[in-house]
């Protein structure tokens, strides 16, 4: 099928790719003209495991084009994807300013009957909202919800391995053709209204949100009573009614979506007049879990003042770049305002940190370089490296062998065999037997 896909981010260019490699004739439309020259070069501009290999084969194969070209981007489609960005507003309504420009340029461009189908995570209403404006000017659309559940650092396969499709419309001449772009997926497909696609979305964002806050507040009490937050969990996880998934204890989730979709939902209810007061305990949690580590390293050390600190890790989750709203951002922020000297390492996201902090902090190439003499480690994201990063180096190479993990990447027994101090989320502290000699 023709399709065009409207939005190179995240969202929109697995999209593309994925469609490409089902068989699509594929074009990618978007605004910033810097990354569709990088992609027409097959330069993939977002870190996404596969991505660039998918997206190279697909341009070779000529299923996949770019373009910055609205008007020849929606001639060529049947179907149009809308993924462009819904950021969060500063009262956490999403901001529809992106889905308004990119529906406004579909209005002046399209001139014979197209199937929309919405990919952003809107508010419910939405896409109702732009099917009355397209009726409204006698332009011949059907618009469809089809949200998206990909999780960035693995988006090509849980294309291909997602849980469900679901496609909400009212037409159902639109909701069978979308269901036939993706029948090579295999992936069960669920329809239903607009509205309820729309809150789907939202719904299971929440719920897996309220799930980390909710093992957060249980690693807290394990912090008081002594419980081990893992065991907790497992012992939780068990129980197929529960599940193991998102029973992680950490630092508070981050990053493009669950903060901005919790803040959203909250909004829409508010604008019924309805307090939502699960979701507003949700939020309000995962803000103090921003300062867990800061709290940890004032109530170790009394003062960060002139001390080393390295901080590893800095994307809002591993194997991604994106550090919209990563949790490394506030415990930078207030490890430098206390007069910290910090480090940081990540073998992906320092470039988009950079321009934040400029000569502020400074950026290390290895873990080694961020902890060699350092009197703190904070390890904020669990990539693969800084999670297998052998325990004795720390001992070895920092001034005081001081971590604190706010992933807990390392078993207590591992921490006591190295001899360090070893303070992680929701389990005993490790205390360091050896005394520091200072000569
Ligand atoms: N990132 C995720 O993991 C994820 C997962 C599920 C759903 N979502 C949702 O998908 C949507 C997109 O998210 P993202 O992370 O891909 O966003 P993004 O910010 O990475 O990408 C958005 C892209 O849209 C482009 N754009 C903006 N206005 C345009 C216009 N008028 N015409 C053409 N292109 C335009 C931008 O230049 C940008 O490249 C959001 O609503 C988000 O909530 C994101």
């Amino acid at each position: 099928m023709k399709i065009t896909v409207c939005g190179t981010g995240y969202v929109g260019l697995v999209t593309g790719v994925c469609l490409a490699e089902i068989g699509h004739d594929v074009v990618c439309l978007d605004t910033d003209e810097q990354k569709i020259n990088l992609l027409q070069s097959g330069i993939c501009p977002i870190y996404e495991p596969g991505l660039e290999e998918l997206l190279s084969k697909q341009l070779l194969a000529k299923r996949l084009h770019f373009s910055t070209d609205a008007k020849q981007a929606y001639k060529h489609a049947e179907v149009i994807f809308l993924a462009v960005g819904t950021p969060e507003k500063e009262d956490g309504a999403a901001d529809l300013t992106y889905i308004q420009q990119a529906a406004e340029t579909m209005a002046q461009h399209i001139t014979s009957h197209k199937i929309i189908v919405t990919k952003s995570t809107v508010p419910i209403g939405t896409n109702d909202q732009l099917q009355a404006m397209f009726d409204r000017r006698g332009i011949s659309v059907d618009v469809v919800s089809n949200p998206e559940f990909l999780r960035e650092g693995s988006g090509i396969y849980d294309t291909f391995h997602g849980d469900r499709i679901v496609i909400g419309s009212n037409n159902k001449a639109a909701m069978e053709k979308v269901e036939k772009i993706f029948q090579p997926l295999q992936i069960p497909i669920v329809h239903m209204s607009i509205c309820s696609a729309e809150m789907v979305k939202y719904a299971s964002n929440t719920f897996l949100a309220t799930k980390i806050s909710f093992i957060n507040e249980i690693a807290r009490l394990c912090d008081y009573t002594g419980a081990n937050v893992e065991d907790v969990a497992l012992g939780m996880g068990m129980d197929s009614r529960i599940g193991t998934p998102f029973l992680k204890a950490g630092i508070g989730f981050g990053g493009s979506c669950f903060p901005k979709d919790t803040k959203a939902l909250e909004n829409v209810a508010s604008l019924y007049g309805y307090e939502f007061q699960i979701l507003r305990s949700v939020i309000q949690v995962n803000e103090k879990q921003k300062s867990l580590l800061f709290e940890k390293a004032i109530n170790r050390m009394g003062t960060v003042e002139g001390k080393d600190v390295a901080v590893l890790g800095l994307s809002f989750k591993p194997n991604t770049d994106d550090i919209r709203d990563a949790p490394s951002i506030p415990l930078i922020d207030e490890l430098v305002g206390a007069g910290a000297h910090v480090r940081v390492f990540d073998p992906i996201a320092s470039k988009h940190v950079k321009k934040r902090y400029r000569d502020l902090i400074h950026f290390s190439d290895t873990i080694e370089n961020a902890i060699t003499q350092a009197d703190l480690v904070c390890i904020v994201t669990e990539w693969a490296e800084i999670k297998e990063f052998p325990l004795d180096n720390y001992n070895r190479m920092m001034r005081e062998p001081l971590v604190i993990d706010g992933r807990n990447c390392y078993k207590l027994e591992e921490a006591e065999r190295s001899d360090m101090t070893y303070i992680s989320i929701g389990r005993r502290v490790v205390e360091r037997k050896t005394p520091i000699l200072r000569y």
